[in-house]
Formats: C-alpha cells, sequence, structure tokens
C-alpha cells in the first residue's frame, strides 16, 4: 500500500487525547460571553449562601485535585484560590516561585509537567510573562485558569469587581466606572474594561496621558484626563501605581508626591454617595487616602469576599462543564 503522503486535516478535537479535548480554561475575558457571566455570577451567588452556614464545607469537588502555581506576589487571590477549592472539598497543592525549583531554574514546562504528573484536574496560575497560563495549558491535562498574567489579563478579579457591582447596585447595565490611575501596567484594568463593557456598564479611564494606554477606547470605553471627570461616575475604581512593572528608568509621572497631588483619590474630590473600588494591594497615601478606603462607601472588603464565591463558581463550572449550551464553546479555549 502506498505510503499516505497527504494529511487530512483534523478537527482540533482530534488532535488531542479524549481527556484534554474536554479542558475548559479561563485565561481571557475576551474568551466569555455574556451568557457565561451571568452563569459564573449566578453561580457565585448561590456559593455566597454558604458562607453563612457554621459548616462551610461542600462536598461538590470532593476527590479532585487543585494545583496552585503562584510566580509573583498575591495575598487576595492566592488566598482566596485556595479557601475555594478547600471550601469545595478538593485536595489543594500550592507551589510559590520562591522556594520551589524554579529559583533553581527550572523552566516553567517542567515545572508544569512534574505537577501535571499527579494529574490535577485544575492548575491556576499567576506569573510575571504575558501567555504562562497558555504554556501550562499546552503541557498539562486540567483545566487551567489564569490568575493574572503580566498586564495582560486578571480574569478572576474582574468577574469578583463584576459581582460586587451587581450585588451592590442589583446590576451592572448602566452603571458608570471610573477607573482611575495606571491602566498602562494594569491586567485588572484590560480585563474589567472588557468585563464591565460586556455587561453594559458605562467606563471611564482617568489618568495622566503616560499612564492610559494610546488607543484604548477601542475596547468601548472612554478616557479623560481631568480628575474631576470621576466625579459623574457611580463607582470610582483606583488602581495602584504597578511600579514593579515599570522599564527601569522611564518616567511615568514626576514623583509619587505629584501624582497623589494631581490623582489620588480623596474625600474632597469624590461626590456623596459614591462607591470606591480597589483591587489591592492598597498603597494608602498615594493613589487613596486612608480615610476613603476605610469609609462606609468603600466596597474593598465586600470586593474580598466576592473573591472567595467567585472563584468557588469558576472552580466548579470548570469541573462540571457548566450546561450545554450554545455558547459554551465560546468559554472554551483549547491550547493546542
Ligand atoms: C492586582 C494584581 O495582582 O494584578 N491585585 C490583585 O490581584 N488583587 C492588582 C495590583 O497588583 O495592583
Amino acid at each position: 500500500m502506498p505510503e499516505k503522503t497527504v494529511q487530512q486535516p483534523l478537527m482540533r478535537d482530534e488532535l488531542l487525547p479524549p481527556s484534554r479535548a474536554r479542558r475548559r480554561h479561563l485565561i481571557s475575558i475576551a474568551d466569555l460571553g455574556r451568557p457565561d457571566i451571568e452563569r459564573l455570577l449566578g453561580l457565585a451567588r448561590t456559593f455566597a449562601t454558604s458562607l453563612d452556614r457554621d459548616v462551610k464545607k461542600l462536598p461538590t469537588l470532593r476527590g479532585r485535585t487543585v494545583v496552585s502555581m503562584f510566580y509573583e506576589p498575591s495575598t487576595r487571590t492566592s488566598t482566596s484560590f485556595e479557601l475555594a477549592a478547600k471550601r469545595l472539598s478538593a485536595d489543594v497543592m500550592s507551589i510559590r516561585a520562591s522556594g520551589s525549583s524554579a529559583d533553581k531554574g527550572e523552566s516553567l514546562k517542567d515545572t508544569a509537567l512534574t505537577l501535571g504528573a499527579y494529574d490535577p484536574d485544575i492548575v491556576v496560575i499567576r506569573h510575571t510573562s504575558i501567555g504562562a497560563p497558555d504554556v501550562v495549558a499546552r503541557h498539562v491535562d486540567a483545566h487551567v485558569v489564569n490568575a493574572g498574567d503580566g498586564k495582560r489579563q486578571h480574569p478572576t478579579q474582574a468577574l469578583l469587581d463584576l459581582f460586587t457591582i451587581d450585588e451592590e447596585f442589583g446590576g451592572v447595565d448602566g452603571i458608570h466606572v471610573a477607573i482611575v490611575g495606571d491602566v498602562l501596567h494594569s491586567r485588572v484594568a484590560r480585563s474589567n474594561i472588557q468585563a464591565l463593557v460586556l455587561m453594559g456598564a458605562h467606563v471611564t479611564l482617568v489618568g495622566p496621558p503616560t499612564l492610559i494606554p494610546r488607543g484604548i477606547e477601542a475596547l468601548g470605553c472612554e478616557v479623560s484626563h481631568d480628575i474631576n471627570a470621576i466625579r459623574d461616575a457611580d463607582v470610582v475604581y483606583v488602581l495602584r501605581m504597578q511600579r514593579e512593572r515599570m522599564e527601569a528608568g522611564a518616567n511615568f509621572v514626576p514623583s509619587l508626591r505629584e501624582y497623589t497631588a494631581r490623582w489620588g483619590v480623596s474625600a474632597e474630590r469624590l461626590t456623596k454617595g459614591q462607591r470606591v473600588m480597589h483591587p489591592g494591594p492598597m498603597n494608602r497615601g498615594v493613589e487613596i487616602t486612608p480615610d476613603v478606603a476605610d469609609a462606609a462607601e468603600s466596597l474593598i472588603q465586600r470586593q474580598v469576599r466576592s473573591g472567595l464565591v467567585v472563584r468557588m463558581a469558576v472552580l466548579y463550572d470548570l469541573v462540571t462543564g457548566g450546561p450545554v449550551s450554545a455558547v459554551a464553546p465560546a468559554t472554551i479555549r483549547e491550547v493546542a
């Protein structure tokens, strides 16, 4: 029989081993449609009711394994993913870059292959490099959740922010959110703009021209270089000056003192009743004054609480597959 030289193009799923073909990942908000977000927020609402019980553990992910790999500092995101997995009764393994073999020069691919040998169901990864979650998805037969990659995406932060706004206002549609500060280096801003616009919110980015990427209006938001623009918003979403992501020597602002004077969110710059959000960690006294951070209008602690139930929803949804619907493939990013 003559050897077959011309290969028929294969369907994407056929290229993958049978189990891989079913893997779904949450890497970017761009992978989600409005029904996906509504489904996830609905699940989070259901899980929120479990927070008030004496016994908070649910058996849902018993026998499943969640691996979390954090290659960048984190308090809120890493603890809430870990607690979310534990509340769902999954077995959890957490590794940090420092103290792991990454310290000894092991590549992300090799670390992923090593952890993959334990057959995790879900890998949660935070990394300084854009695309690190895609690398893990290529080498590990697990659902992958992006917990922040460089300045690209932080989808679960955007989902927990939507959840918080939805709870506070009874919906996201028509809410005006002003995102203030260092948008240029912020994965939170990128994910939030996409998610808020998708859900019908009106988004205005406010900050100096050096910290707002040119052309970002293409995502469906507005830009203002006047701090007074925050006065029109229902929610003022404050970003940290992300100095660790600024190239050495580049001057985005003359000094932090000057930044605070021109762009810091203080009580005098807000109007009565405006809600304030911040993804944390906060630099009190730089981008936000302590009295604003601690005021009754601040939703910052609520965001942390939302983080737990939203991450429970994401873990649950990835493993159980969510309902089979026409939109489901949009959620699925197969990284072959
Ligand atoms: C953010 C992050 O790490 O991207 N924090 C968080 O996840 N809660 C925002 C930041 O670091 O400023």
